[in-house]
């Protein structure tokens, strides 16, 4: 099992879309694949058909160890498993940090680390695991980036962008240092591209020299469309709906299968 979580602090630059997208040309590269929601929002769970007030048990429920994730994860159209997320994870991050404890947290858990207790138990069902985080540094996000074996970062290519990059940049250095030290970023990925504005291409530029600095890749952009507002009713990834659209997650999709073969092949060793 190989996991990947998509992470930005900022809010609507794609990273609910992108992981539909990733796991859908994974899924249909014979991969076996789970999506994870850890917005209390919903908006993955509700990405892949699922109106989240409706689904019991949930993530909720297998942090505070009311429920296996065998019990909680369900099956989507378009090929991966999701394990979804409803309202009520907001109240266990509460929870959480008023310190309450769980029957994990009596048995020493710490809270951050409840997601890869969660991911190892199914790991042996799944070759890629992709996690989807909400737009804040909070105990979900930090749980998703501690379970993981890689991280790409949405970025929507507006100005404030690049702000955006040095933050989720430092964020990530700290869990390197606290919760992960193996932490890869896999790489930057570009949403809502406008081909003819000079503003997206200045932005993707400085978005580079910016990669650069940093020593971590810039993937192709992904271009802005209309069609992606769509999706959500579709229930599904953009190689379903326009393949020509989905060539830049195609090529995300690659460089995660790379990276699992190395990890693997680093812990085979
Ligand atoms: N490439 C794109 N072009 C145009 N619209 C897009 C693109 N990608 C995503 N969108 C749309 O932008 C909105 C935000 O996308 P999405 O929900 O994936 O972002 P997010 O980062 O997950 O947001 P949040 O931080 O609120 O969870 C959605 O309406 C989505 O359909
Ligand atoms: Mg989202």
């Amino acid at each position: 099992m190989y996991i990947t979580t998509l992470c930005n602090l900022k809010g609507g630059v794609g990273k609910t879309a992108s992981t539909v997208s990733i796991a859908g040309e994974l899924a249909a590269d014979d991969h076996r694949v789970l999506v994870v929601d850890t917005d209390a929002q919903g908006g993955l769970t509700i990405s892949c058909g699922y109106d989240p007030s409706e689904l019991y048990p949930t993530l909720t429920e297998c942090i505070e160890g009311e429920a296996t994730p065998g019990e909680t994860i369900v099956g989507t159209g378009f090929g991966p498993d999701l394990l979804p997320a409803r309202l009520s994870l907001s109240f266990s991050a509460l929870r959480a940090a008023l310190g309450e404890p769980t029957p994990e947290t009596r048995k020493g858990e710490e809270p951050y680390l409840a997601m890869r207790r969660i991911l190892q138990s199914v790991g042996e069902h799944y070759d890629v695991v992709i996690i989807d985080t909400p737009p804040a540094v909070s105990l979900p996000m930090v749980a998703a980036l501690a379970a993981a074996d890689s991280t790409i970062i949405p970025i929507d290519c507006k100005p404030l962008a690049l702000r955006g990059l040095k933050l989720v940049m430092q964020c990530i250095q700290l869990i390197r240092i606290r919760a992960n030290s193996g932490l890869k970023v896999l790489g930057v990925l570009p949403t809502m591209f406008r081909k003819r504005t000079l503003l997206s291409a200045e932005i993707t530029e400085a978005l580079k020299n910016q990669c650069n600095e940093h020593g971590i890749p810039m993937f192709s952009p992904v271009s802005h469309s209309v069609r992606f507002s769509e999706l959500p009713r579709t229930g599904g990834p953009m190689r379903d709906y326009v393949p020509e659209l989905s060539k830049p997650y195609q090529e995300v999709a690659e460089e995660v299968k790379r990276h699992a073969k190395q990890t693997q092949g680093a812990t085979q060793e």
